[in-house]
C-alpha cells in the first residue's frame, strides 16, 4: 500500500467500524497527487472530520444509510479513477459519495425501512432527501466543494431524474458518477422485500440496459469494465 497521509483507522477521523483498508487505498492514492501538500491535507483532514460527523449522525439514524453511503463514496472513487479523473474530482467523489444521502436523516426510519413498495406519497417524501442533504450541508461551508454528488445523484441522463430535471452533460460529472454507484450499490444490497438481493452480474446488466437513459453511457461502460474482484474489494 502506497504512503499514508491521513489514517482512517484513526479514532479522530473514522470510526472503528467504518474503517475500510478500500478507503484508506482510494484515499492513499489521491492524496499522492495532491500538490502543496502542507496546504491542502490539513484542509482535507478538516473536511474528513466534518465528513465523520455527518456519517455517525447518519448511521444513527439508519445503519443500513450509513453503510451504504460508505460503499457508494468508495465505488464512486474507483470509477472517477478509471476514468481518469483528477485528484479533486475523485475526492469529489469519495467524500461527496460519502454525504450524498445525509438528507435521509430527515426521512423517518419506518419509510426507509419499509418492506415493500412505497405509496406515491411516501416516495414523494423520500425524494426530498436531495434537497434536505443541500439545506443541510449549508451549515457546512468547508464541504461545498463536494455538494454535485448530493445535489445531483438522482439526475438522469435522459432529463427523468430529479430534482433540477437536468440532461445530459448538463448534469456535473460527479453526480453522473454517484448516479451509476448508488443505483449499482443499491440493486446488489439486501432488501426486505423480492428479488431482496440481486448479484453483481445482474446489477452489470441493469446498468448496461440503462446506459443511455438513466445513466451516462461512457461512464456506464467504463463501470461495467472494472473487475468484478476490484469492486468486491471496494464495497
Ligand atoms: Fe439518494
Ligand atoms: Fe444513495
Amino acid at each position: 500500500m502506497s504512503k499514508i497521509l491521513i489514517d482512517l483507522s484513526k479514532d479522530s477521523t473514522l470510526p472503528a467500524s467504518w474503517y475500510h483498508v478500500g478507503s484508506q487505498k482510494l484515499l492513499n492514492e489521491i492524496l499522492e497527487e495532491v500538490p502543496v501538500k502542507e496546504v491542502f491535507l490539513p484542509q482535507i483532514l478538516t473536511c474528513l472530520e466534518e465528513i465523520h460527523s455527518l456519517i455517525k449522525a447518519t448511521s444513527s439514524h439508519n445503519l443500513p444509510t450509513g453503510l451504504h453511503l460508505g460503499r457508494v463514496g468508495r465505488l464512486g472513487a474507483l470509477l472517477a479513477k478509471k476514468a481518469d479523473l483528477d485528484w479533486k474530482e475523485r475526492l469529489e467523489c469519495l467524500y461527496g459519495g460519502w454525504i450524498h444521502d445525509v438528507g435521509k436523516i430527515y426521512i423517518p426510519e419506518n419509510i426507509l425501512n419499509k418492506p415493500g413498495r412505497l405509496t406515491q406519497e411516501e416516495y414523494e417524501l423520500i425524494k426530498g432527501h436531495v434537497n434536505y442533504g443541500c439545506e443541510l450541508l449549508k451549515d457546512y461551508p468547508h464541504l461545498q466543494p463536494f455538494i454535485a454528488p448530493v445535489k445531483y445523484h438522482h439526475e438522469r441522463w435522459d432529463g427523468n431524474g430529479y430534482p433540477h430535471s437536468l440532461k445530459g452533460l448538463d448534469i456535473p460529472i460527479t453526480g453522473r458518477i454517484i448516479s451509476l454507484t448508488d443505483a449499482y450499490d443499491a440493486i446488489t444490497s439486501f432488501r426486505p422485500y423480492p428479488p431482496y438481493q440481486r448479484t453483481h452480474e445482474e446489477a452489470i446488466q441493469e446498468i448496461k440496459r440503462c446506459a443511455g437513459s438513466h445513466f451516462d453511457p461512457v461512464l456506464a461502460n467504463l463501470f461495467c469494465e472494472i473487475e468484478v474482484e476490484e469492486i468486491e474489494n471496494t464495497v
